[in-house]
């Protein structure tokens, strides 16, 4: 790879980390953002996917388990090893409100069990990872193939939630990439592209690499009906992905479910249009996304049933996430009016 003044190709930028901890690179690296490959660099060791980048005649660093649960019972401080940063409590912006992905912090880390991401609660974002444990494990019931999830504590009560990385089996890493990736658009487009873009692109590709093309379409339909079902208004380009784990490409699992509307006053769009639309979504506008995708109606009708069915029974459940009783009454009573408009 050839490149001039540190911008490198939209593939390898999105390898870079996302907000808050792409903000803790760049500034232990003393550089800017443009500079992706300084920033790269950095981090390029232990990347999503397979695809590493490191200097020329460098062996690359295979970083140390430095989170492991049994031992580590102070986030505060793991994050400080996990960033190498002085300062490691998560970072509120002062005065402004970035989405909620830009404020997460996430990290790859190591786990007895094997890779994983560590996330913690940023500042401004109360019971960020409680939320996105619930709606995971609501994922699952609801028949999403989704990231294994565990919430952690520690010795003075913060929480923080442990991804299982789907992209590493053992040693093994897994090829894999997102939307924009795919597309191959700079991550700054995450927002931008159309989510028929996004599920077009990935299926295109899963399609030439082997995979069932209308198999990944109906598949990451599902995470979008998913999505609007829990006012998740972060489904953006980077969360949605496709992998090779067996020598053919299809969706990864889903991952970075949560809902967005408690910390965006309860009317937080979908982060990307569906043909036109990412508000007051129904039925019929994922019955006609479906056929326009090149899904039979009936299927995505069957798909939207199952959802509905399995999930039934979780709005009378999101106490279990913590926020206090109005906020946990709002949230059900989201949930029940989200249900209805799939009906
Ligand atoms: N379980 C997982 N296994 C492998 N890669 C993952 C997994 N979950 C997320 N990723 C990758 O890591 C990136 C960051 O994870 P994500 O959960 O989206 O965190 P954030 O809340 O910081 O956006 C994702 O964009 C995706 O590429
Ligand atoms: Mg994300």
């Amino acid at each position: 790879m050839v490149t001039t003044g540190g911008a490198v190709p939209p593939f390898f930028a999105g390898l870079l980390p996302e907000g808050v901890r792409l903000g803790v690179v760049t500034s232990s690296t003393k550089t800017s953002a443009d500079d992706h490959l300084t920033l790269l660099l950095a981090i390029g060791a232990d990347t999503i996917g397979n695809i590493r980048v490191f200097p020329t005649g460098v062996e690359p660093v295979q970083p140390l388990p430095l989170f492991e649960p049994q031992r580590d019972n102070d986030f505060h401080a793991v994050f400080a090893k996990l960033t190498g940063s002085v300062e490691a409590d998560p970072v509120g912006l002062a005065g402004v409100q970035p989405k909620v992905s830009a404020a997460m912090m996430s990290t790859p880390t190591r786990t007895r069990t094997g890779p994983a991401l560590l996330k913690l609660n940023p500042v401004g974002y109360p019971l960020l990872v409680e939320n996105e444990h619930f709606f995971m494990r609501m994922a699952s019931a609801c028949g999403l193939r989704a990231a294994k999830t565990t919430l952690l504590h520690d010795a003075h009560g913060r929480s923080a939630l442990l991804v299982n990385r789907f992209d590493r089996i053992g040693q093994q890493r897994i090829p894999q990439e997102d939307a924009c990736q795919v597309a191959d658009l700079y991550p700054a487009s995450k927002y931008r592209i159309k989510t028929e873009t996004a599920l077009t692109a990935l299926a295109d590709a899963c399609g030439r690499g082997g995979g069932s093309r209308v198999t990944t379409l109906a598949e990451l339909l599902k995470v979008v009906v998913f999505s609007w079902l829990i006012g998740n208004g972060d489904l953006h380009g980077k969360n949605l992905s496709i992998y090779n784990p067996d020598g053919v490409w299809q969706p990864t699992p889903a991952y970075d479910l949560l809902c967005t509307q408690p910390y965006a006053g309860w009317s937080d769009p979908m982060a990307l249009n569906l043909y036109g639309c990412a508000n007051r979504l129904t039925r019929s506008n994922f019955v006609e996304a479906g056929i326009w995708l090149g899904i039979r109606p009936r299927a995505t009708a069957n798909m939207i049933d199952a959802i509905i069915d399995a999930a039934t029974s979780w709005p009378d459940r999101c106490d279990e996430i913590g926020f206090d009783d109005p906020q946990t009454e709002r949230l059900a009573q989201l949930l029940r009016a989200r249900l209805e408009s799939l009906k």
